[in-house]
């Protein structure tokens, strides 16, 4: 039993050695030297005779209930059986076969329970001062992971009726103590603690693992080897083993060890990484740490205290060896710096709550800014006021205080944020292999097949590459080699991507620069907008801005370039998300297509549910048979890097037969990608998003007419499913755009932890996940109303 085990029974056994070695005879036929083991509760013997130990001889305290011990005998049995290799000690049956035996003593008249354990080989720790060391902290904690691994399935009706003093989870028993310690700082910090156990860290223990955990490998109950210190050869006295949080089991490992220690967590993180090593912790049980280690220690503190000074002899006992010390140094360290080496050392990304819980555990943003700009250069970011987000779930994100923001930004996670099915699969995938297209791997074909399983005939090979860009790069390298043409065609303001060919095809990022800078092979087709553009409300829009096509392709030609492609984003993303007339996309499809190009759908922002279908040009009236290529990316893996291009067979075999018969991307396709592309299209069918995306995406556009009604800057609401668009205005009767009120909204929205993005001069595009519901919508249109208004 440990050196702090229940104090408030001690008294050990009575019985004359002669009797325990003629029992011993009788029940094991064993003879030997006895030599008397340190307990407090109980009575030990090691027996060695001319063959060496042949075991150790306990005899439980009389008070000892029957089902504890055979708690402890299971426990060990069960330990054995999961992973024969962990090193506890068996109980050695009676010749009778049997586990334990009741003896009654000569002296005192009182039954007891002996057993025979087999004995284990090793240096006991306390004995071995070259053992404190990080590298036994670390095996120590790999130890007692595995342990309490193979306890994860241990039942026992016992394993609740171990209480003892130290168990964590009555410590608020011990308050009655306080009054006997002098008032004053230590006083203070004990009460304060047990107050904190009391509204916080015990309600938190319960939503951590609860298991039978054995919560007593302090340097007396470890054997470490022979030849090498820092290797455990034996975990002994499962005297105290009970139904506990398995934090339980790391801070008593690690409170053992902190004595004589500068840094007070030294030992603690790396038991946590040991013990994490073999029975993986979570985010949730990490953050809990700081709370239960400083409770541990607190529990010691008082006790030890306690009985110094109102109970001297049960004081001699134990001695605060270190224990307030230790106390205060970890008190003085701080949660944010405890929590935050733990979870770098355990490889957990920085604290992360999910509720403004009051803790500030990055408030330390001039210096964030600064670090970032010195490693990353003075890269863009959102908000005047940058936001430090370190976590995300659902149609939410969280920045480092735990303040929700409402994210109608993000594009890419657009399955929600962290989707815990999506997360699963790209972890399991990554578990079990994550290699690239170069192997036979099932998910690759099996993925590509679902992907494109209800598309035309003609649209049935994918091709899997890293982003968006690297899609449309490579569709439109396809088909320039295919059709031998090098002109392009684009819409006004588009985006397609950062490489040097999508580049070209994205005068959003050029078109700010002078003529002279402009790509000659690329005409721009001006904007089908049916509320600010030129042919706006006009009956024959639809043809009147298309013809623009005829145009752009004789521009083309003037410079001595034919058109290989079109590329339409049908989502109308970086147009102020218009809705351009019905059968536009086909009449631009049809003239691109005479002149000898191809039709690029990317579907980058309007693909998977986005627009209120599952492909996004096709709700946009393109019809399938004119499109040549769809390229994808974004949302296609919920933020996993991958992009895919979806082609003919035939026009593949052309490709690889014809100018790149190498084709290939490293990590275009690798195996975790193609697990989270596939999760994806999971959630999308099992949580009915298609439709939820017009539902919803409804509602939404809804709220925003009604709004209108009351704030005359909104000009216009529009999109379709959850894309929307909105125009601010100035004038509605003139429709002059309100840039600078966009702005001004922008801000006003974050100030009430909305997250929203603009488009053209006096546009946004409201591009929520599609797991949004009636609260994310509500609180969406409550926070615009009040941000109008501020406008006036
Ligand atoms: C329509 C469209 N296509 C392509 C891209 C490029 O995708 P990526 O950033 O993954 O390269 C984007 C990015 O915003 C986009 O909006």
């Amino acid at each position: 039993m440990t050196n702090h085990s229940s104090l408030a029974n001690r008294n050990p056994p009575q019985f004359e050695l002669s009797q325990i070695k003629s029992l011993v005879r009788e029940l094991y036929d064993l003879e030997g030297n006895f030599t008397a083991l340190n307990s407090e509760r109980d009575l030990a013997w090691l027996v060695r005779n001319e063959e060496g130990p042949q075991g150790v001889i306990k005899i439980s305290n009389a008070q000892e209930p029957e089902g504890i011990v055979d708690l402890q005998i299971k426990a060990v049995e069960h330990i054995l059986e999961q992973d024969p290799a962990l090193v506890v000690p068996p109980v050695i049956a009676t010749r009778q076969g049997k586990a334990y035996e009741w003896i009654t003593s000569d002296l005192s008249g009182d039954r007891h329970m002996i057993r025979l354990m087999a004995f284990m080989d090793g240096r006991v720790v306390e004995d071995t001062p070259e053992a404190y060391c990080d590298e036994y902290y670390y095996n120590i904690g790999v130890t007692m992971g595995r342990i309490n691994a193979t306890l994860q399935s241990f039942y026992h009706p016992y394993a609740g009726s171990n209480k003892h003093l130290w168990d964590l989870g009555h410590c608020l028993q011990l308050r009655e103590m306080l009054p006997g310690l002098p008032e004053g700082e230590l006083r203070d910090l004990l009460t304060s603690t047990l107050d904190k156990a009391e509204q916080h860290t015990l309600p938190a223990l319960k939503k951590t693992r609860c298991q039978l955990v054995h919560q007593d490998a302090n340097d007396a109950n470890v054997m470490v080897s022979h030849d090498d210190p820092t290797q455990i050869a034996a975990i002994l006295d499962f005297g105290d083993v009970a139904f506990n949080s398995i934090l339980a089991e790391i801070v008593t490992i690690s409170e053992t060890y902190a004595e004589g220690e500068e840094d007070p967590i030294r030992p603690l993180l790396q038991v946590a990484q040991g013990y994490d090593s073999a029975y993986p912790l979570t985010g949730q049980e990490v953050d809990l740490l700081f709370d239960v280690m400083r409770l541990r220690l607190a529990m010691a503190s008082l006790i030890i205290n306690f009985r110094k000074l109102n109970d001297p002899e049960a004081g001699t006992h134990l001695e605060d060896r270190f224990f307030t010390k230790m106390l205060f140094k970890l008190n003085e360290m701080g949660q944010e710096t405890v929590t935050r080496r733990l979870r770098d050392a355990l490889r957990f990304p920085v604290y992360s709550p999910i509720e403004n819980d009051g803790r500030q555990f990055s408030d330390h943003q001039d210096e964030l800014v600064r670090h970032r700009e010195q490693h990353l250069g003075k890269i863009w970011h959102f908000y005047d006021q940058p936001l430090n987000i370190t976590r995300a779930q659902g149609g939410w994100m969280y920045s480092a205080d735990g303040t929700a923001y409402l994210d109608a930004y993000n594009n890419v996670p657009q399955m929600g944020h962290c989707h815990p099915h999506i997360t699963k699969a790209i972890a399991r995938q990554a578990e079990a292999l994550n290699t690239n297209t170069r192997y036979m791997c099932d998910i690759v074909a099996d993925y590509a097949a679902r992907l494109t399983k209800d598309l035309p005939d003609h649209l049935n090979t994918c091709i899997f590459v890293n982003s968006g860009s690297e899609a449309n790069d490579l569709a439109v390298q396809i088909a320039q080699s295919l059709s031998g043409h090098k002109g392009g065609l684009v819409l006004d303001n588009a985006y397609h991507g950062c490489t040097e060919l999508t580049t070209k095809y994205s005068p959003e990022s050029w078109q700010h620069l002078p003529e002279a800078l402009h790509p000659t092979q690329i005409e721009r087709l001006i904007e089908p907008d049916m509320y600010n553009g030129p042919y706006a409300d006009h009956p024959e829009a639809a043809e009147l801005y298309s013809a623009d096509a005829d145009r752009a392709i004789d521009a083309l030609a003037s410079r001595g370039f034919k058109p290989a492609t079109l590329m339409l984003d049908t989502a109308m993303c970086a147009h102020g998300v218009i809705t351009p007339p019905d059968s536009y996309f086909d009449r631009v499809a049809d003239k691109t297509r005479a002149a000898g190009g191809y039709v690029i759908a990317d579907e980058v922002q309007a693909g998977l549910g986005r627009m209120g279908t599952f492909w996004g040009f096709m709700g946009a009236g393109l019809n399938p048979e004119k499109v040549d290529f769809i390229t994808m990316g974004k949302p296609v893996a919920n933020g996993h890097p991958l992009g895919v291009v979806i082609l003919s067979s035939e026009m593949m075999k052309q490709f690889i037969g014809g100018t790149h018969p190498l084709l290939f991307s490293t990590f275009g396709g690798n195996t975790v990608a193609c697990a989270a592309g596939m999760a994806v299209l999971d959630v999308i069918e099992r949580e009915q998003l298609v439709q939820k995306s017009n539902d919803v995406g409804d509602q939404l556009r809804a709220g925003l007419r009604e709004l209108a009604e009351k704030h005359s800057l909104i000009g216009d609401v529009r999109g379709r499913g959850m894309l929307v668009g909105l125009e601010l205005v100035t004038c509605r009767q003139k429709r002059t755009p309100a840039a600078e009120e966009t702005e001004q909204l922008i801000k006003e929205m974050i100030k009430r932890n909305v997250m929203i993005g603009k488009s053209l001069p006096g546009t946004l595009k409201i591009r929520p996940s599609l797991v949004w519901g009636k609260e994310e919508v509500d609180f969406f249109i409550n926070a615009m109303d009040e941000s109008l208004k501020m406008l006036g």
